[in-house]
Order: structure tokens, then C-alpha cells, then sequence
């Protein structure tokens, strides 16, 4: 067994950022990040667009981008928490350049801005068009110079250990004590105890399979927080991007920044229609649902696969200097930015739901944080403004450091057991876990999509229900590896998506149900 005082499971923009302010400031208590891959894999290393602060006080305000989140998330955010973070974003962006992250600057060495889906003015702190990997190697630097974060890469956390693994213990409230974790190298086991445990795993994507996400967002922290009974919320909301890279029938993963819409790209379906104004007056800047849904719309009503980002208007130099990454890639797949459309389609994204916290990052659970996208803050409603995720993700990790700096949590004197697998197998090959993730997928794609109807919900729960008794029955027999707990995971994941989508009556934001009609956005405004 280890034992530390803080473990942290998740290295990305969220779990560095705590582990850096928290070693920092308790210079003799050991952090430990728990990390699945690579230390530098996440969500965090591919975002692109940038992070929205408000650092321009003459053109614009913190009251403008309050409105702007407000707006996108449809009546559903939280307003207190979204003036909280949007105040406080520009100061934990400073920090972070003072750790050593670079943005880019204009020729007076300010800020260079730019702009998404649903912002009505300039604000998105960048660098080029990889400002995710800018972050996630800042962060990594920073935590290399303080001695007490130790970071597990390669290990996998299975289970948050609770009063339910001490069947002897008898009280009325839910405490986290730590994680089970594997070790994905040697196969092997083992409990981690901790004073305080920071769910900071990121978001879900890989259970629709065709998303932006990279492997590692299979929503393991969800999953283990709603295993320990921990309060899950607005799971409904799953953000589809709207321009991910078209890829025939491998579905689609690479994105295509907002930001280049920002820049002054247009949508095409292929006859060549602009076809976005008639559905939003902001065009191609409307809010990403609306896009989503208008993209899903035409690619229904004209049999086509995808429609096009048209770039061929724009400066390609300029193009080149801001996107380099998106330039190359489209590149490297025939696709030249200066003549041809980009192919796109929709792709799971982003989740606005998840581990339900309050201000300070406290989930339901005692001793059990999260911060990041695996949380559910009230920042992003029904709906997420573009590049206000990585903004969240530093104010809560600011928010939960400031919490337990006051509150120093006790250390449990509780002995925890060893992983027990006694009786268990190695896992056969032909227990196929590949087959059913990719089931699991397709159902989710087919019934759960950017429009769904109560029926196709009820049809995704069944399904979910007869995957969910197989992989129970596989966790039970046998050895656990990653694929197989993973697989766990988003099972349990997407019947939370279900489950809470079948009990929304009116549609908001990201989630559309045909049988409902639309409420009127200006009603909540
Ligand atoms: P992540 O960065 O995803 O980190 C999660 C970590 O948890 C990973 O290290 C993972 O390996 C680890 N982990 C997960 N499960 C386990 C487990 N069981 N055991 C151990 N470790 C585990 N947002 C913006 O604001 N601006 C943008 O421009 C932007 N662009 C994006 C572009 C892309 C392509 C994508 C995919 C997302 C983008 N987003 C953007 C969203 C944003 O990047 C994420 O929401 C944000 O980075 C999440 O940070 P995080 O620290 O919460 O999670
Ligand atoms: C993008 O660059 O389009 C993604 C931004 C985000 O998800 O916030």
C-alpha cells in the first residue's frame, strides 16, 4: 500500500495545476498524480482554440463575457459561479505565464486575441493553434522543480476507496479514503491511501467513439464517482463540436479550431450554400449547439456525409502563422486550405455535466474534489462557450488549493486491505472487449446523438442494460486490465447520459429531443 497526502488522479490542465499550488505551498506533504498514459496524454494537450479571459478592458468586459456564457448555456448556468470564474480567469492565466506557459502577442507585445463560437468580442488568449500542449508542457515543467509531486504515469485508477470497501464501519456519511489503482505495466494492484483525493480525469468522449477526445476520455472518474455514490449531474448535456475533421468511415477525431471560424472561415454544404445564416444571425459564430444542429440538419436533409469549412478566401500566410497545426494536418491528408474545403462533420466533444461540486470544488462525497471536466461547476449550463473549459478547469483547481490550504484534511487511521482477486482468471481473448466497446459506441452514436427522440433513449437503455450485465459479469471473473475497466466505466457513463436525458422535458442548450419543442432562447435571457 502507499500512502500519501494528496493523490490527484489526472495529469491535465486541472490535476497539474492543483499539484503544483499545493506542493508549493505544503512544501513537506507528498502529492501524488495518478495518470493513466503518458503523463502529458489529456484533453488539455490537444485543445487549440485557447482559454477566453478578459484582458481587454477598453473593447470589452467582464459583464460581456458573463452574458456570453449565460447565453450559451441557455438559462441553465449558474450565475454566481460564472461572474466567479470569469472574474477570476485573468488571474490564474497570469499565473500560469508566470510559470512559464507562452501566449501569443501582438506587435505591442499585448495579448493577441481571438474569437469563437458565441463571444461577441475578441478574448481568447492562444498560442498558435496548440495552446493545450503549451499549457500541459508548462505545467509538466513546473512540476519537475517541486520535489514532492510524485507522478505515477501508466497507472490506471479503478476504484475510489469508501466506508463501502469496510462493510464494519457503520456511519451515515460517504468518505473517499484513497483509490484502488493498477498498475498498467506489471498488472499489479494496489491501494493508495490518502488524506484527500481530487477526481481531475477529464472528460467521455471515447463513448461515442467519433469525437475529439483522445483514447484516454473514457470517463473513469464519473464512473468511480458515481460508483461511490457521489451526486452526478446534467450528464445530458454532451457538446458536439461542430467541425471535426471528416474521415470517411473511421468517423472523425481531428479538430478544427472555432478559431478559424473566428478568423472568417464559412460553412458550405456542397453546393456551396452558406446555409448557416439561416439558421442563427451570428452565422458561423452562433453558439456550438446551433451550429451542430444546424450542420446535423443539412447533412440529414441532403444524404450528404459532411459539409465544408471554406477557408480559400482567407490570407493563407495569416492562415499559416495562426494554424500551423490545422494547416499541416489538413496537409498531410490532401487537403490544401488555400483551394480546397475542409470535409467536417459533428463530433462528441465536451461534457458539461459530471461530478456535481460546489464553489469550492467539494463533491458529495467527504474528502473528494474534482475540478476539471470531469466536474459539474454550473459554469457551462445546458451548453459551453467555447475556450471557458481550460478557464474552469484553473479557477476550481485555485478554488479547491485555497479550500484545503484553510481546511487541512485529518489523516485516517483507517487500515485499508489489499486488492483482493483471489479466484479470479486471465482475461480470454475471446471475451472480444474491442467488440463491445465499439457496440457500446455505436449505440450511443445512433440513439444518443446531436437529436434524439424518447424512443431511441428507451431503445439505448435496454441495450445499455444487457451491456451492462456482461461487463459486470467479465469484472467479476476475471483479472481486471485497462480495456476491460474502461469499458466498465463508460458503460456506466452512458446510462447516465440516458438515464438524465430521459428525464429532461424541455430542451435546452446541447441536448435536442424531437418530442419537445424548443424553448424560446429570448424567454431566458
Ligand atoms: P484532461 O486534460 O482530459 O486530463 C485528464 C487526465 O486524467 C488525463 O491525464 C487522463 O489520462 C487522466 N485519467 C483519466 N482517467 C484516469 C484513470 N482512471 N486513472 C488515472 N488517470 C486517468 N477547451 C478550452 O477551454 N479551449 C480550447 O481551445 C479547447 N480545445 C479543445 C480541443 C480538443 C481537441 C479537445 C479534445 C478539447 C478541447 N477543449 C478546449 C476542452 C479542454 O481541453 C478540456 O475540457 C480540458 O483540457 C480538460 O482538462 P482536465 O484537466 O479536466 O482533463
Ligand atoms: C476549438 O478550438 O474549437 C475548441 C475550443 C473549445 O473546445 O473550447
Amino acid at each position: 500500500m502507499m500512502e500519501t497526502n494528496f493523490l490527484i488522479i489526472g495529469s491535465g490542465a486541472a490535476g497539474l495545476t492543483l499539484a503544483v499550488k499545493l506542493a508549493a505551498k505544503f512544501p513537506k506533504k507528498k502529492i501524488t498524480v495518478v495518470t493513466k498514459a503518458h503523463q502529458s496524454e489529456s484533453n488539455t494537450k490537444y485543445a487549440q482554440g485557447g482559454v477566453a479571459a478578459v484582458f481587454d478592458l477598453k473593447g470589452d468586459s467582464f459583464q460581456k463575457h458573463i452574458e456570453d456564457t449565460l447565453i450559451a448555456g441557455d438559462g441553465l448556468c449558474d450565475k454566481e459561479i460564472v461572474e466567479m470564474v470569469i472574474k477570476e480567469g485573468p488571474l490564474r492565466l497570469k499565473e500560469l505565464m508566470e510559470w512559464g506557459a507562452n501566449f501569443d502577442t501582438n506587435e505591442d507585445g499585448e495579448l493577441s486575441l481571438g474569437r469563437e463560437g458565441g463571444h461577441s468580442k475578441f478574448r481568447v488568449i492562444h498560442h498558435k493553434d496548440t495552446t493545450g500542449n503549451e499549457i500541459e508542457r508548462a505545467l509538466l515543467e513546473r512540476t519537475e522543480q517541486l520535489p514532492n509531486i510524485t507522478i505515477l504515469a501508466h497507472h490506471f485508477a479503478i476504484d475510489l476507496i469508501t466506508e463501502h470497501h469496510f462493510p464494519e464501519l457503520k456511519t451515515d456519511e460517504t468518505s473517499c479514503y484513497g483509490a484502488y489503482v493498477l498498475d498498467q505495466i506489471s498488472g499489479s494492484i494496489f491501494p493508495i491511501k490518502a488524506d484527500c483525493t481530487i477526481l481531475a480525469s477529464g472528460g467521455m468522449g471515447q463513448v461515442y467513439g467519433h469525437t475529439t477526445n483522445p483514447a484516454v476520455a473514457t470517463g473513469d472518474g464519473i464512473a468511480m464517482a458515481y460508483r461511490a455514490k457521489a451526486r452526478i449531474e446534467n450528464m445530458e448535456f454532451i457538446q458536439f463540436h461542430p467541425t471535426a475533421l471528416y474521415d470517411g468511415k473511421n468517423g472523425s477525431s481531428f479538430l478544427i479550431s472555432e478559431a478559424i471560424r473566428g478568423f472568417g472561415a464559412f460553412i458550405r454544404n456542397k453546393k456551396g450554400e452558406r446555409f448557416m445564416l439561416n439558421y442563427d444571425p451570428r452565422g458561423e459564430l452562433a453558439s456550438r449547439d446551433i451550429v451542430s444542429r444546424a450542420i446535423d440538419s443539412e447533412i440529414k436533409k441532403s444524404g450528404e456525409e459532411c459539409v465544408y469549412l471554406d477557408c480559400t478566401h482567407l490570407d493563407i500566410d495569416a492562415l499559416k502563422l495562426h494554424f500551423p497545426n490545422i494547416y499541416e494536418t489538413c496537409l498531410q491528408k490532401d487537403i490544401d486550405l488555400e483551394k480546397d474545403w475542409i470535409p467536417v462533420v459533428p463530433a462528441a466533444h465536451y461534457l458539461c455535466g459530471g461530478v456535481a461540486v460546489d464553489v469550492d470544488g467539494k463533491t458529495s462525497v467527504k474528502n473528494l474534489f474534482a475540478c476539471g471536466e470531469c466536474s459539474y461547476t454550473g459554469l457551462h449550463g445546458a451548453n459551453r462557450l467555447a475556450s471557458n473549459s481550460l478557464l474552469e478547469a484553473l479557477v476550481y483547481a485555485d478554488r479547491i488549493f485555497k479550500y484545503i490550504s484553510k481546511n487541512l484534511p485529518l489523516r485516517t487511521t483507517i487500515s485499508i486491505a489489499e486488492w483482493d482477486d483471489t479466484g479470479t482468471l486471465l482475461l480470454r481473448e475471446s471475451e472480444n472487449m474491442q467488440e463491445k466497446t465499439i457496440e457500446l459506441q455505436q449505440v450511443m452514436r445512433r440513439f444518443a446523438g446531436v437529436v434524439r427522440n424518447n424512443t431511441d433513449l428507451n431503445e439505448a437503455s435496454l441495450q445499455l442494460e444487457r451491456l451492462y450485465t456482461e461487463t459486470e459479469l467479465l469484472y467479476q471473473k476475471y483479472k481486471l486490465n485497462t480495456v476491460l475497466c474502461q469499458l466498465r466505466n463508460m458503460v456506466n457513463v452512458a446510462h447516465l447520459i440516458i438515464q438524465q436525458s430521459l428525464i429532461r422535458k424541455k430542451n435546452r442548450g446541447g441536448y435536442y429531443n424531437e418530442d419537445y419543442n424548443k424553448i424560446n432562447i429570448k424567454e431566458i435571457i
